[in-house]
């Protein structure tokens, strides 16, 4: 459908990176939905060269899910570029290196990292350079309208990064001082692609195909992020991939699937991460596979709150 660099991507979806949820486990789960380029969560290069063993799990990708792009966060192209050769060494299977531009957290923004620079373009792509420059794969960023309501800047920092080598970019329709909240604002990005060189995703408010539908129509983007919508409804990946490759609208999941496509993802998920740790997590993602069907309250409450075993999902499951 479209190339970064020499890369492939077979689909317009593309999975967001999610710090504690798009881990290995969710992006084999995911994928064969019809993603067509996953990235791992946000990966600290200072954890990388520090060798810190919880960092390295970070960047284990598997050729299912491939083409898989290794998102890194830094303040530095100096030690960016180590990290990219970590990358290298410690993993001969990915395919594309994503720099995040775009995180809102203080304690990342304060180091100077993730959106903080978005603040200076000028420095931004000098910065690019010698990351392009320094590795013979395709290098991505993911930014953000800019960084705060009186510096929409997203315009001057996609040429930066243009000149600077960058071989695709993904663009999340707020600023950072929205955070998370208030909507995406697609109207600020009208035939953006046009404007520009490279490969453009988009990100923000994807929660149907027709938000897909109309974000990819007013920016003309080659792909679609899709993040917080997934959660629990994996169909939503289906639904976009099929319909721009076909015309055709697939429904929506069934209850019975989605508990069927609940319990597959726990078993991957205790597979990674054991089953205590994996339970956990799934506390704050299982109630989701159960959104949009009616009298799912009280299970809803149950996956959140006394989730603790396998066999204590399956048993809530099975009372459905
Ligand atoms: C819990 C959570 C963690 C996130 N972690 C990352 C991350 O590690 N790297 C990144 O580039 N974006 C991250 N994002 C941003 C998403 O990739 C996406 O751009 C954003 O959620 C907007 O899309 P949505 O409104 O469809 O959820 C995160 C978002 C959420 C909600």
């Amino acid at each position: 459908m479209f190339k970064i660099g020499n890369i492939e991507i077979k689909s317009k979806v593309i999975l967001a990176p999610m710090a504690g949820v798009t881990s290995l486990a969710y992006r084999d789960f995911m994928k064969p939905f019809g993603v067509g380029l996953t990235v791992t969560e946000m990966v600290s290069d200072c954890g990388l060269i520090y060798e810190n063993k919880k960092t390295l799990d970070y960047i284990k990708t598997s050729e299912l899910e491939r083409p898989v792009a290794i998102q890194l966060f830094g303040n530095d192209a100096e030690t960016i570029i180590k990290a990219i050769k970590i990358c290298e060494n410690e993993n001969k299977n990915f395919d594309i290196i994503d720099v995040n531009l775009g995180c809102p957290v203080p304690k990342v923004t304060k180091a100077g990292s993730g959106s903080a620079l978005l603040k200076n373009p000028a420095k931004l792509g000098d910065m690019f350079k010698k990351i392009c420059a320094s590795t013979s794969k395709p290098v991505t960023a993911k930014i953000r309208l800019g960084y705060s309501e009186d510096s929409i800047n997203f315009l001057d920092n996609i040429k930066a990064l243009e000149d600077a080598g960058i071989t695709a970019i993904g663009i999340h329709a707020r600023t950072t001082s929205q955070l998370y909240s208030g909507k995406a604002r697609y109207e600020l990005l009208k035939d953006l692609r046009n404007m520009m060189s490279v490969p453009l995703f988009v990100s923000g408010d994807i929660y149907s195909l027709d938000d897909a539908i109309n974000a990819l129509e007013i920016t003309k983007a080659d792909g679609v992020m899709v993040a917080r919508g997934g959660v629990g409804n994996p169909t939503l990946v289906k639904q976009i991939d099929h319909y721009f490759k076909t015309g055709e609208r697939l429904p929506n999941a069934t209850l019975e699937e989605n508990k069927k496509y609940l319990l597959q993802f726990a078993d991957m998920l205790i597979e990674e991460k054991g089953e205590y740790r994996a339970m956990t997590i799934l506390r704050g993602i299982a109630p989701k596979f159960l959104d949009g069907y009616p009298g799912m309250k009280q299970y809803k409450n149950m996956l959140a709150q006394s989730l603790s075993t396998r066999a204590s999902l399956e048993r809530i499951l099975n009372d459905i």
